[in-house]
């Protein structure tokens, strides 16, 4: 039987109590689909960094790397000040198994409350390819004269045509096989670079034109598009249906992402996979640890089950990554009171449980 290994980093607060659940149904998934999951767990998090001192230590960063995949809860502590574990965690492993492609899915779910009046399902359904690795993430920079008036601080936004060009193409051959045209709800798969090219003039410019270079030579059945920055947060609020796969830089990712992830009902539903096409990528919820509501059980558990479904989907599962969904839609539409915690009308492990169900059932 086909056996994968995955990494499980249950994190902190309630990262642990979300990844159980995530785990549910990645079991019911594997049982039902004839496949097997061999899970490690690492006791990475603030829990540890208060006890040793450590984050992301050299020897278990190594084994992290002999993975099939990871699946992370949250990374976030109250006593620990920020920085230190999003930096030693969160983005140490993102560098160093350079996982250049963060993908976030914005899409809305049946029965999930969204804030954008008259918009549904139908409307709020495509995906933000972030590049993860370069631009102002990369650190370049620094401040002189400290404490003085004269102080400068500078934090550049760095771009090799290497790191544009190979998030470029992961993101066309993602519209190929993934937008809508190939789902069958449009007649064309469309990739839209989101840039600030009227501002950027270096940075954006190189995008641009890897965008259109790669685009037409490589890629001529992909319609493409451009939006600003600034508008295309606009366009996410007033018409999403124009959206099907969006590609852009590192911060502009981060920040679309969040305003993405409200638009689909908020931080329990939403997942994103920190994705290495050629080696080990890392599954998360995006929505943190959330501490206040840590061993209450009435944390909603879903985006860790998306990003365990976004899991399987990378492995090469794609009926077991589909019957997840089908299993969360099943619960978003006809259980959930509400996808907020406390509000959903049953405990986390309930949901949880539900859910497996629905993938073992099918
Ligand atoms: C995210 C987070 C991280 C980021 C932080 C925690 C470093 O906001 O995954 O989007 O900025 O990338
Ligand atoms: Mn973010």
């Amino acid at each position: 039987m086909k056996t994968y290994r995955i990494a499980v980093l249950p994190g902190d607060g309630t990262g642990p109590e979300v990844v159980v659940e995530a785990e549910k149904a990645l079991d019911a998934a594997a049982s039902r689909f004839g496949f097997q999951l061999d899970k490690t767990s690492y006791d990475l998090g603030g829990e540890r960094y208060k006890k040793t001192g450590e984050t992301l230590p050299d020897s278990v960063l190594e084994e992290l790397r002999s993975f099939d995949a990871i699946l992370l809860g949250a990374i976030g502590h109250p006593d620990v000040k920020p920085g230190i574990l999003e930096k030693g965690i969160l983005l140490r492993a993102r560098f160093e198994l350079d996982q250049y492609i963060n993908l976030r899915p914005v899409r809305l779910y049946p029965g999930v409350e969204t804030p954008i009046k008259d918009k549904g399902p139908n409307e709020i359904d495509y995906v933000v390819v972030r590049e993860h690795t370069g631009g102002v993430y990369t650190g370049s920079g620094g401040i002189s004269l400290k404490g003085t008036p004269n102080e400068v601080a500078v934090q550049s936004m760095v771009y090799n045509r290497h790191q544009v060009e190979r998030c470029l193409r992961w993101a066309f051959e993602y519209a190929r096989r993934h937008g809508r045209k190939a789902r069958g709800v449009g007649d064309r798969n469309t990739l839209a670079l989101v840039g600030k090219t009227n501002v950027l003039t270096y940075v954006y410019d190189l995008w641009e034109r890897a965008f259109h270079e790669i685009g037409e030579k490589d890629y001529p059945d992909i319609h493409r598009d451009y939006y600003h920055v600034d508008a295309c947060c606009m366009w996410m609020v007033k018409s999403p249906e124009w959206f099907d796969v969006l590609v852009t830089g590192n911060m502009f990712g981060d920040i679309i992402t969040d305003l993405g992830a409200m638009t689909q009902g908020g931080m329990g539903l939403a997942a994103g996979g920190n994705i290495n096409p050629e080696g080990v990528s890392m599954f998360e919820p995006i929505g943190g640890s959330a501490p206040k509501y840590t061993g209450q059980g009435i944390i909603n558990p879903l985006a860790a089950v998306c990003a365990g479904q976004m899991m399987l989907e990378d492995l090469g599962e794609q009926e077991a990554a589909a019957a997840v969904e089908e299993g969360v839609k099943l619960v978003t539409g006809t259980k959930l009171k509400s996808m907020a915690a406390g509000q959903m009308g049953y405990s986390t492990s309930e949901v949880g449980d539900l859910v497996a169900e629905a993938v073992a059932r099918g």
